[in-house]
């Protein structure tokens, strides 16, 4: 009784004494000199308690003892380890102390030396500490000279103010080494440095010593490869300098308020990870190979990756090359790359300008491996490229000067949709890859910018065109595996018309032109291949039932955005003049894209309205003063998609609706609905019965009357459209009833008769 009276009191006594204030130096100490131990799990901490110094155990291996530098935070984020390829295996006993010949070293539980920071010092008498960057240093006490450092030494983890360098004489490095697993330590097959050749300072991930990511040329602000970084709020940091004495260059991250690293972790993705306090978890905002078609050369020499969507992609040649095995090519297998198809002439003189000359290809990560030219303008750069036949390319970022490149041009990446980033490379060809058109400048200009596919090469890819938007199948299908549009009575002109308009465009929701040919008389472009067809195809497809209210929302919110890319957003004002149903493709996830730009108009300046002799488009989309007068505009687009709109919301198409009541026309029908307050009835019966929001199908019939009204002022901007479909606009005003609201019977070209132009229609079904 009183025995246990007595062992409580001493508990009390006890629990009071350690948790007093003074007692708490030993375990908030942040230093470790002779004669002092830090015993396993004892730990020393920064002066502002940001980092900590201790022992751990990852995730799954309670067995394994390491010493290693950890956030306070979040103690399991592990930024340095000691003796990552040496654990202490089921010792609890270990400790940490400065040895006897001054060096910092970690002993096991019967005192052997399981690692060291095993430099030759000639002080006995040294001091470690932890700073709150997360660097641990082992000073000489005597003269306070840092002897060691941790930062020098790094595991998976880049802290701002480390460096990881690159010496230009001895090419000795620091780098990144990525842990074997999440539970493993030791020294595993990724490593993440920068390299120095040739003067050109470019980040790499190595895999086993091959590259695995590069990020492409400093240019003495940003890694001109990798625009995401000087799109991140947290990325502007990256800075690079030299230590002129040892000649050597290094990369670092400045000092920052809020806690972030960049992690190299063991299956080889370089990560920018910030601290998030509230949630207390780490974000991810960067991170690099981003998707599996970042990897480096993936494409192999002289070729790029054409598109990219998910890890899924494909390899295209550079514009003059042609695969080196077309079998493996054919399979997928692209390692061998592409070799070049004309030689080249390497006859170039001056006073005669003729020879080889380069193709511009824009917005690109460049090549690996260049070399540069000192002291050469842009100019000279290019002249200086053309009289040498060894070299095969040239580029001239006015920040890094004048480059070129000699043997091969590999792992070359193009931010076709990111028009503006990257570099322009000039590749060196032959001077008969740029007469495949007729010898008019506007058509060698588009030569130079687009792929050509052969005539035969995309015959066999489509079984000799049989079939409508046939796919591949034989040896090419994976390439060409595309939506592609042939256009037999186009003339030369509106076909280059679609092919300069296209290629200019690029928005997610308009389909993007991989290439085009020209050849026998055959006008071919090739579209990016679109797995789920056209969007008439789902809408009028009565077995197609999984097309509910959702989609078909975000799929008019979707066409919006591209019509308002094509009116206001692009740098020219574009009237697409055809659209309809069966121009909008969809992505596999239901992402409308507007293609057919045959008939589109394109101005410039001031000007957003035209007037043709020659009308064309398709009976039911055409606005009324476009069908008869030729005048087309924004507004006439505005109706066209106001009809398309009332189609998905009705499930019918305009040009073959037959109502109970035939002197209806769907927009009349719609109108007569809506003006008796009886909207939902309007909407096709499957979606018309879900809970789907009822009001927002009303409130879509009633944007789509005042895009279908007759007078092109009365109808909403595209860009008023789209705050109407947001909510940013609440107030709907009330539409005019529409003036087609006659049966199709009556064919609308009759007014025409008064016009003097002609009047062309496609067929309802388009081309
Ligand atoms: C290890 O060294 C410490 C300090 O010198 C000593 O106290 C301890 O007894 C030694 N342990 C063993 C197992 O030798
Ligand atoms: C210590 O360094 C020497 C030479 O600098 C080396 O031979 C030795 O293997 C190192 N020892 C350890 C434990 O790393
Ligand atoms: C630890 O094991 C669990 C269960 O097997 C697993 O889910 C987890 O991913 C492992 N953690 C690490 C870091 O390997
Ligand atoms: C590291 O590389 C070797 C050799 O390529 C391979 O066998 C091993 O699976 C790789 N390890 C990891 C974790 O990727
Ligand atoms: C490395 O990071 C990437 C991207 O976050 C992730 O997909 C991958 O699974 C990670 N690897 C490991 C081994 O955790
Ligand atoms: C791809 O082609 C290369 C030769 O070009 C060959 O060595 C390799 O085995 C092929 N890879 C596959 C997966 O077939
Ligand atoms: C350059 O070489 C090509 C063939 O290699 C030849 O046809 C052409 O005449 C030569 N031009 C000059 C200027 O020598
Ligand atoms: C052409 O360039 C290569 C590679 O830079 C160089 O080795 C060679 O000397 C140059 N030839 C001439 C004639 O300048
Ligand atoms: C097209 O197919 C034929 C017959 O299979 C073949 O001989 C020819 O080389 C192919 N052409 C191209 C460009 O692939
Ligand atoms: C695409 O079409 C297929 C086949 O009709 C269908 O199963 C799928 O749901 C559609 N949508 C997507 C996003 O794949
Ligand atoms: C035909 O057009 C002229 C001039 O545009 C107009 O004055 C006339 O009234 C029109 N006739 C009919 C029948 O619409
Ligand atoms: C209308 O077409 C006919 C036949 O193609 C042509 O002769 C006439 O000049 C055209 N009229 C106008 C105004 O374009």
């Amino acid at each position: 009784m009183t025995n246990n009276t007595g062992f409580t009191q001493l508990l009390f006594l006890l629990q009071s004494i350690f948790s007093l204030p003074f007692l708490c130096f030993c375990l908030e100490r942040n230093t470790i000199s002779s004669g002092i131990y830090l015993r396993d799990p004892e730990t020393i901490v920064s002066p502002q308690n940001v980092f900590k110094l201790g022992f751990f155990s990852p995730d799954n291996s309670t067995n394994r003892r390491y010493l290693g530098v950890f956030y306070t935070v979040s103690e399991e984020t592990v930024v340095w380890v000691a003796n990552g390829d040496n654990p202490l295996i089921n010792d609890f006993s270990s400790s940490l102390t400065i040895s006897k010949d001054g060096n910092l070293v970690l002993m096991n539980g019967i005192n052997q030396t399981v690692w060291s920071t095993n430099i030759s010092t000639k002080t006995t008498a040294s001091i470690v500490q932890i700073q709150d960057t997360g660097n641990l240093i082992l000073r000489d006490l005597a003269t306070g000279n840092p002897i060691w450092e941790s930062f020098s030494h790094p595991s998976n983890v880049f802290l701002p103010t480390m460096k990881i360098s690159d010496n230009i004489n001895t090419h000795e490095k620091v780098a990144l080494w990525s842990w074997k697993s999440d539970s493993d330590p030791q020294v595993g097959n990724f490593s993440f440095g920068i390299d120095v050749r040739n003067d050109i300072v470019q980040m790499f991930i190595w895999n086993n010593g091959r590259p695995h990511w590069r990020s492409g040329p400093w240019d003495g602000d940003t890694f001109t490869g990798q625009f995401s970084l000087s799109t991140s709020p947290y990325q502007e940091g990256f800075s690079i300098g030299m230590d002129d004495r040892t000649g050597t260059v290094f990369l670092t991250t400045p000092e920052r308020r809020f806690l972030n690293m960049h992690a190299l972790n063991s299956s080889g993705n370089l990560m920018l990870m910030v601290w998030d306090d509230q949630r207390k978890n780490w974000n991810t905002f960067w991170m690099q190979p981003h998707t599996e078609c970042n990897v480096y050369g993936l494409c192999g020499p002289f070729a790029t990756v054409g598109s990219c969507n998910n890890d899924f992609y494909f390899c295209s040649c550079l514009r003059g090359f042609e695969p080196t095995n077309r079998d493996e090519w054919g399979r997928g297998n692209w390692s061998s790359g592409c070799e070049r198809r004309i030689q080249l002439q390497c006859n170039y003189t001056s006073s005669t300008d003729i020879g080889d000359r380069f193709f511009r290809m824009e917005s690109t990560n460049v090549p690996d491996s260049a070399v540069k030219f000192s002291n050469a303008n842009e100019d000279v750069c290019r002249q200086r490229c053309l009289v040498n036949c060894s070299c095969i390319a040239y580029a001239y970022p006015p920040k890094i000067g004048c480059m070129f490149w000699t043997d091969s041009l590999i792992d070359i990446r193009h931010y076709s949709s990111s028009p503006g980033y990257g570099i322009d490379l000039y590749i060196r060809l032959s001077p008969s890859e740029f007469v495949v058109l007729e010898d008019e400048l506007e058509k060698v200009k588009l030569a130079e910018e687009f792929p050509l596919f052969t005539f035969e090469t995309l015959a066999n890819a489509t079984d000799q065109f049989h079939g409508n938007n046939l796919l591949g199948k034989g040896g090419f299908g994976y390439v060409y595996e595309v939506h592609f549009q042939r256009l037999p009575g186009q003339g030369m002109d509106e076909f280059m018309n679609e092919v300069m308009v296209i290629s200019k465009l690029q928005h997610r929701n308009l389909v993007k032109l991989i290439g085009c040919c020209v050849e026998r008389k055959e006008k071919l472009l090739v579209y990016e291949h679109m797995p789920n067809k056209s969007l008439d195809l789902c809408l009028f497809d009565p077995s197609q039932t999984n097309l509910d209210w959702t989609k078909r929302f975000s799929i008019i919110q979707g066409i919006a955005r591209g019509l308002l890319y094509l009116h206001r957003d692009s740098r020219l004002t574009i009237i697409h003049r055809d659209l309809k149903p069966s121009n909008v493709l969809l992505d596999l996830d239901w992402n409308p894209k507007i293609s057919d730009f045959g008939l589109a108009k394109i101005f410039g300046g001031n000007q957003d309205h035209g007037n043709t002799a020659r009308v064309v488009g398709t009976y039911g989309y055409m606005a009324p003063e476009y069908a008869v007068e030729g005048r087309f505009s924004e507004k006439s687009d505005v109706y066209s998609f106001g009809v398309m709109m009332l189609e998905i919301i009705n499930g019918e198409k305009n040009a073959r609706y037959y109502n109970y009541d035939k002197s209806l026309s769907l927009l009349g029908y719609a109108w007569k609905l809506w003006s008796e307050e009886n909207g939902l009835a309007f909407a096709e019966e499957s979606i018309a019965m879900s809970p789907d929001l009822p009001a927002q199908i009303i409130r879509c019939t009633h944007i789509a009357l005042l895009c279908v009204q007759q007078f092109p002022k009365d109808r909403p901007s595209t860009r008023t459209v789209l705050s109407m479909l947001s909510h940013e606009i609440v107030d709907l005003p009330i539409p005019e009833p529409p003036v087609f609201a006659v049966g199709p019977t009556q064919p609308t070209c009759q007014v025409g008769k008064n016009s003097t132009n002609n009047v062309t229609l496609t067929s309802i079904d388009g081309r």
